[in-house]
């Protein structure tokens, strides 16, 4: 949720951080701040400030100086998504001990940091901020003996909860200490420096060489490199991981939204997801980290989904794919009630965890319960070596290239095409005959091709969304694929044009819903050539009746349902597994120029964050 970013080497280390804070904004920008080591006054110097990273880098230019010069070789910077304590300077990390010496930058919850702040302030510590990660900078310097590594171990062996921490002090000039325990935590390797992070997106600037901490690892940071060990002292080895994403990925390309540039990334994130790995010969595809046998696949009788957000509603859509083809009932779970209800998961249930970052703290637990119940267990993520794909160790990465904007696109047209990818594998090892397969397989190789031409689509949209921007309120509707597809596009909707948007079953409406609709209320229906269009062309009316503008989604040449409808956007004719990417393309892009007629932060919507490390 909030981002991290240290540094320890040879360059200015505040143009290191506030870079990299910059990246990482998409996870967190109410308020961000910077700590930094001066040798010249051998002190740690702190810089905070509400609101983006720009008003972050005016109060350095302002206040801190020397900034161009190379007396900050050392320093943690923080992007702070609130969770405890209001946006303000006072509660913007990183946050300092009493005697100033030790700085904390701080991702996750304490929980139990009441009674830590309760038995600290018996002891005369003064707490300026009202978070739970002011203890842990208290905590330090109570454990401080001469070793930092020692003293952070030992403040952490007393808290609760989840962290992902970067520690500085001014009595180790040249040093950095982190540790994680359910947030994520990256240390680039490069020559003479180092850069650690919450997120891989700060750290490929300077290298590609990365190692991912585990929970409770600690590590000790320097310009040479790192060692790592338990809490408990015991030192540990994890591999150096080689990133491939490159910078270009990661910034906007001319685009002016991360957002709108990810929306259009979706042919080539696609064309990545499926390379390699269809088989259109024998009708099937090859996916080789699930790493289970043609005889394991044919033994499951059953699949769960976990996930969260879009994830979940892309779940939903595979849902469909395993029951329609492999034969094989699936439940859809948000990965938030999985992990505290008692799910029934009998030997031969495979668990599928989807997750875009891999980081989403609910479906991690998700994994590790399924795990826990004996499960088969695989990881469908985007991030490389992010917490899921590592736990999970078997899975299907997406290769859809970084997401940067917080609104997700490219990632659920690509875990659609996963999902389609796995049901034919799953298919093909049970009912799915070879020549079903080898179609299946031929339209999911068309899969860039119909994702480009539903962003043809772009200036129709442009011009639709400019005509209900000033809605209030607005209804998606779909059946079949169609469904989870309305779902995801009210989902859209309302993260980033806050406008009130839900998502129903077409048939549903009439049940509750339906009362809501007058001329104020645009009804998207998502109504292609297919198997159900009649019985939604029914529900089309039914809006109609109630006054409601009516704008579908249709197959091109599909002249039938204009009669029904105020306006119509066009996608291409497929079969139905597929439709799912060019509809939610349309629903992507009139979300986006609704939120761009209504003049909202696009990239950076109000209380929302990239990856959800907290409960
Ligand atoms: C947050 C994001 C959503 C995302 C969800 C799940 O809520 O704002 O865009 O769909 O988390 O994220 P994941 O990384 O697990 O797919």
């Amino acid at each position: 949720m909030c981002g991290i970013v240290g540094y320890v080497g040879q360059r200015n280390a505040t143009g290191v951080i506030v870079s990299g804070l910059q990246r990482l904004e998409y996870r967190g920008y109410d308020s961000a701040g910077v700590a930094l080591y001066s040798s010249h006054r051998k002190a740690l110097v702190r810089v905070r400030s509400v609101g983006k990273i720009a008003a972050l880098v005016s109060r350095i230019e302002k206040d801190v100086p020397d900034q161009d010069g190379l007396d900050y070789t050392l320093g943690i910077g923080h992007t702070r998504w609130a969770t405890h304590g209001a946006p303000t300077e006072a509660n913007a990390h990183p946050h300092f001990s009493r005697s100033g010496e030790f700085a904390v930058a701080h991702n996750g919850i304490i929980e139990n940091y009441v009674a830590l702040k309760e038995r600290l302030v018996q002891k005369g510590y003064v707490f300026t901020s009202e978070t739970d990660t002011e203890v842990l900078a208290h905590l330090i310097e109570e454990c401080y003996e001469g070793d930092l590594h020692r003293a952070v171990a030992a403040a952490l062996e007393q808290v609760e909860g989840t962290y992902g921490i970067a520690v500085i002090s001014s009595r180790h000039p040249g040093l950095i200490v982190a540790a994680r325990k359910g947030s994520p935590i990256a240390i680039g390797v490069g020559s003479g420096e180092t850069i650690v992070a919450s997120d891989i997106s700060a750290i490929i600037n300077y290298t590609k060489k990365v190692v991912f901490l585990n929970d409770e690892d600690i590590a000790t940071i320097t310009a040479e490199g790192l060692d790592i060990s338990s809490l408990k002292n015991v030192p540990v080895s994890r591999e150096l991981t080689h990133i491939d994403w490159s910078l270009g990925q990661i910034e906007k390309g001319g685009f002016e939204h991360f957002m709108l540039k990810e929306i259009h990334e979706q042919p080539q994130a696609l064309a990545n997801a499926i390379r390699g790995r269809l088989l259109e010969k024998d009708g099937t595809t090859h996916l080789g980290g699930i790493r289970m046998t043609s005889a394991e696949i044919a033994r499951i009788r059953h699949i769960t989904i976990a996930a969260c957000g879009t994830s979940y509603y892309a779940g939903m859509v595979g849902k469909y794919f395993f029951e329609d083809l492999a034969g094989l009932s699936t439940d859809i779970e948000q990965a938030a009630e999985f992990r505290y209800r008692n799910p029934i998961i009998e030997r031969d249930t495979l668990l599928l965890a989807i997750s875009q970052s891999g980081e989403t703290a609910d479906t991690i637990e998700a994994v590790r319960e399924g795990m826990r119940k004996g499960a088969t267990v695989l990881g469908i993520c985007n991030v490389v070596g992010s917490t899921i794909a590592r736990e999970t160790e078997r899975g299907v990465y997406l290769h859809a290239g970084p997401e940067i904007g917080v609104a997700s696109t490219k990632a659920f047209s690509a875990q659609v095409a996963v999902l389609a990818m796995l049901a034919i594998v799953f298919g093909r090892a049970r009912r799915l005959s070879g020549s079903t397969g080898r179609d299946l397989v031929r339209e999911l190789l068309r899969a860039p091709e119909v994702a480009a031409a539903a962003l043809e689509q772009e200036p129709a949209i442009k011009v639709i969304a400019e005509k209900y921007a000033r809605a209030e309120h607005m209804f998606f509707l779909g059946r079949g694929y169609m469904y989870p597809v309305a779902l995801e596009g009210a989902l859209k909707l309302k993260e980033i044009s806050y406008i009130h948007a839900e998502g129903y079953h077409a048939a549903e409406l009439k049940h509750g819903p339906i009362a809501l609709l007058d001329e104020h209320v645009p009804v998207v229906v998502a109504v292609p050539d297919l198997h159900g269009k009649s019985k939604t062309i029914s529900n089309m009316q039914e809006c109609r009746a109630r006054s409601s503008p009516v704008i579908a989604i249709a197959t091109a040449g599909d002249d039938e349902v204009n009669r029904y409808s105020n306006d119509v956007i066009r996608v291409p004719r497929c079969l139905d597994f597929l439709t799912p990417i060019p509809v939610v393309i349309v629903e992507q892009l009139l979300a986006y120029h609704i939120a761009k007629c209504r003049g909202c932060p696009i990239d950076q919507p109000r209380n929302l964050a990239k990856s959800v490390t907290v409960e």
